[in-house]
């Protein structure tokens, strides 16, 4: 099929290179740029490697905000930050659909570490999946860089391969895990506390909506079993919180292990990476550039489409707050 991808697209003039990056995870893509407009042919070439291989970095897209959502939709319907305007927050960005995932306030200074918005960015340097903690899990994000701080200053995206983390789990845990088929709660809230104790600790999670999902799962689009994991899982059900936190302590430690992690650095504004949310886990990789330098990143995020996308819970459109 990608074959025949590379053949349509060679006939547009473009010739896209794709290099697996490590063990079979993450894919580099060259040589496809938007200039000429969204095509199908481009959305399917990124589509496959991220069916493949979980995420795809596409280097120089030269996609602008009307592109990213044009490109953003043919992968499905998409999220936007309406819920959260209405709580007073304004939105920098032009559309409603582009996540505003950077450090720049809306004056275009740099959001200020002990801001509201500071201490929540924090809890995006945590191994995670977007949106699980709303009824409705997303599916992909297309995080698109329009402004990079200098190199060697931070700001790289990690990923994990959570279809690997899960094919390599000892037998004897991934039998326990089996028979006792856990149901994750997953918390926005306990993610930001957990990341800035200080600034969230009059907030108790459990007194909010918790998003309910399978913890051991298949990954729809390839039949591969998977672990639904994220630093969101404020606890497993059926079991005693310190049961629960050493299952949960157990598999982030198996699962962020170098082999299954691939750090990826933003070259040039136009870089683009594409994840599948329902088979990976991601982090923003701090440094100094968070209190010195700008970094405008803007993120799509399109709902999950597939059969486990509502877990267990009860279809709404209510959503838990940013990002
Ligand atoms: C996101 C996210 C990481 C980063 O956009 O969902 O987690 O490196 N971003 O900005
Ligand atoms: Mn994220």
């Amino acid at each position: 099929m990608s074959t025949t991808i590379t053949e349509a697209i060679s006939t547009h003039g473009l010739t896209p290179s794709l290099r697996v990056i490590q063990n079979g995870f993450g894919a580099e893509i060259t040589g496809l740029d938007f200039s000429n407009g969204v095509t199908d042919v481009g959305y399917r070439f990124i589509e496959d490697a991220v069916k493949r291989h979980g995420f795809a970095v596409v280097r120089k897209t030269k996609l602008d905000d009307e592109t990213h959502l044009e490109l953003a939709k043919k992968f499905g319907d998409l999220d936007d930050v309406t819920p959260y305007n209405t709580a007073g927050r304004v939105h920098r960005l032009k559309y409603n659909e582009l996540f505003d995932v950077g450090n720049i306030d809306i004056d275009g200074s740099i959001v200020d570490l002990s801001s509201p918005r500071g201490e929540a960015n924090k809890g995006n340097s945590l191994f995670h999946t977007d949106s699980s903690f709303n009824p409705r899990r997303a599916g992909y994000s297309l995080l698109l860089a329009h402004e990079l701080p200098p190199l060697g200053t931070g700001g790289s995206t990690a990923f994990a391969d959570m279809r690997a983390a899960y094919r390599d789990l000892d037998p004897e845990f991934k039998n326990f895990l089996h028979e006792k088929n856990f149901i994750a709660r997953h918390s926005l809230l306990h993610s930001k506390k957990m990341a800035a104790p200080e600034c969230f600790r009059d907030v108790e999670p459990s007194d909010h909506f918790m998003s309910r999902h399978w913890l051991l799962q298949v990954h729809e689009r390839t039949g591969i079993p998977t672990i639904y994991l994220a630093k969101h899982i404020h606890s497993l059900e059926g079991v005693s919180s310190e049961e629960s936190q050493s299952i949960l302590d157990r598999l982030f430690d198996h699962a962020t292990q170098d082999q299954y992690v691939i750090n990826v650095q933003w070259n040039d504004p136009g870089d683009m990476i594409v994840w599948d949310n329902t088979c990976t886990m991601h982090r923003a990789v701090s440094g100094e550039f968070v209190t010195k330098y700008r970094r405008d990143m803007r993120r799509a995020t399109v709902h999950d489409d597939s059969s486990l996308a509502w877990g267990l819970n009860e279809k709404s459109n209510k959503r838990m707050g940013l990002p």
